[in-house]
C-alpha cells in the first residue's frame, strides 16, 4: 500500500492486522516490507490536543480493558500527570458505573522510610486520588511497603505477588524529566527487578513540591524494575507539558540506553504513549503518528467523538 502523509508518498504495510509505516519515497515495496519486519514492534504514539484529552483517552482505554476483563491486573503510577486520568476514572465509576470490584491493583513505587499516613507517601496519594473513590476492595490493593524492615525481602515479596496473579495486564506510566519510569533512574539496568533505588538530584528537585521542599524528599524508593515493567502485557505511558517534550522524544525516538530508562519501552511488544501537543512537540515522526491514529483499525472505537 502506498499512501500520502502530508503530501509525501510513504509506503505503508499491514502487519498482523496493524498498519505500519515502512518506507520512504524512493524505497521499493519489497524493501518496505523488510523494513517493516525489522522495525517491529514499535512504540505507538498518540497525540492529543490537550492534557484533558490525554486523560480522557487514557481513562477510556482503562475502562474498556476493565469491562473486557473485570479482574484486570492494573499497574498504577503516581505523579501530576496521572491526576486527570484518575479524576476521569472516578467520574466513569460514578456516572457510568465503571466497576472496580474485581480489579487487582499494583502500584509502581513507594518512598523508603515513609509511613502510609505520611502525605508524602504514594500509598496515601493513590488512595486520595483514586482508590478511596472507586469500589476497589482492599484485598485487591498491592503496594510496596517502604517501611518494611527488610527491603530486599519486601521487593522479593512484591515480585512474587505480581507473579502469583499472573502478571500485570495494563501498566500505567508517567515519565520523569531524567527519563525514569517508576523510580528507575538513569543507569538502571534494563533487566532490573523490583528493588530499592537512590533518587537522582533531578528527581529530588522534580518531586520537591510534592514533599514540601527538597529537604523533605526521601532519597530512596522501592520501584518495580525496568524488567518487571517490560513484562506487563500492555504499557500505557502518559506525558503532558512542554517540559516533557525533550525526554519523550529521547525515550521514543532516541537510542535504547540505560541513561534514559524509558527508552527500554522500545523493546516492549505493546507500548502506547499518549502525549499532548506540548509533550509531543520534539517528535520527528509526529505526522506519521497522527496518520496512524486516524487509520489504525485498533483505534476505530475511540475515534468516535461521542465517546468523549
Ligand atoms: C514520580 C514517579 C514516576 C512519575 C514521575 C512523573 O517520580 N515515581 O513514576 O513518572 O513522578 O511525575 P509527574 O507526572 O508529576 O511529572
Amino acid at each position: 500500500m502506498v499512501t500520502a502523509v502530508h503530501g509525501k508518498k510513504l509506503h505503508v504495510v499491514k502487519w498482523r492486522g496493524r498498519i505500519r509505516l515502512a518506507g520512504w519515497p524512493g524505497m521499493g515495496p519489497l524493501c518496505s516490507r523488510f523494513v517493516a519486519f525489522v522495525l517491529l514492534p514499535i512504540v505507538e504514539v498518540i497525540l492529543q490536543p490537550t492534557p484533558e484529552s490525554v486523560a480522557r483517552l487514557a481513562a477510556r482505554i482503562v475502562a474498556r480493558e476493565l469491562k473486557a476483563r473485570p479482574d484486570l491486573v492494573l499497574g498504577l503510577a503516581t505523579g501530576r500527570t496521572m491526576e486527570g486520568l484518575y479524576r476521569e476514572l472516578i467520574r466513569l465509576h460514578r456516572q457510568e458505573g465503571l466497576d472496580f470490584s474485581r480489579c487487582r491493583i499494583f502500584s509502581l513505587d513507594e518512598y523508603v522510610g515513609v509511613s502510609a499516613n505520611d502525605p508524602r507517601s504514594f500509598r496515601h496519594w493513590i488512595h486520595e486520588q483514586l482508590l478511596c473513590h472507586v469500589n476497589v476492595t482492599s484485598e485487591n490493593i498491592h503496594l510496596p511497603d517502604g517501611m518494611a524492615p527488610d527491603l530486599e525481602e519486601e521487593c522479593r515479596r512484591y515480585e512474587a505477588k505480581i507473579r502469583e496473579v499472573g502478571g500485570i495486564d495494563l501498566q500505567l506510566l508517567g515519565i520523569g524529566r531524567a527519563g525514569h519510569i517508576g523510580f528507575n533512574e538513569p543507569l538502571s539496568s534494563l533487566r532490573s527487578r523490583t528493588r530499592a533505588k537512590a533518587l537522582t538530584p533531578v528527581t529530588v528537585q522534580q518531586n520537591a513540591a510534592w514533599c514540601g521542599g527538597e529537604e523533605h524528599v526521601p532519597r530512596r524508593a522501592i520501584t518495580m524494575g525496568v524488567g518487571t515493567i517490560l513484562e506487563a502485557r500492555w504499557c500505557l505511558l502518559l506525558a503532558v507539558g512542554m517540559e516533557k517534550a525533550e525526554i519523550v522524544a529521547r525515550a521514543v525516538e532516541g537510542p535504547l540506553t540505560s541513561m534514559v530508562p524509558a527508552s527500554a519501552l522500545q523493546l516492549h511488544p505493546r507500548c502506547t504513549v499518549i502525549v499532548d501537543e506540548a509533550a509531543g512537540a520534539r517528535l520527528t515522526l509526529k505526522e506519521y503518528c497522527r496518520w496512524l491514529f486516524e487509520h489504525e483499525p485498533e483505534w476505530e472505537w475511540c475515534r468516535n467523538a461521542s465517546l468523549f
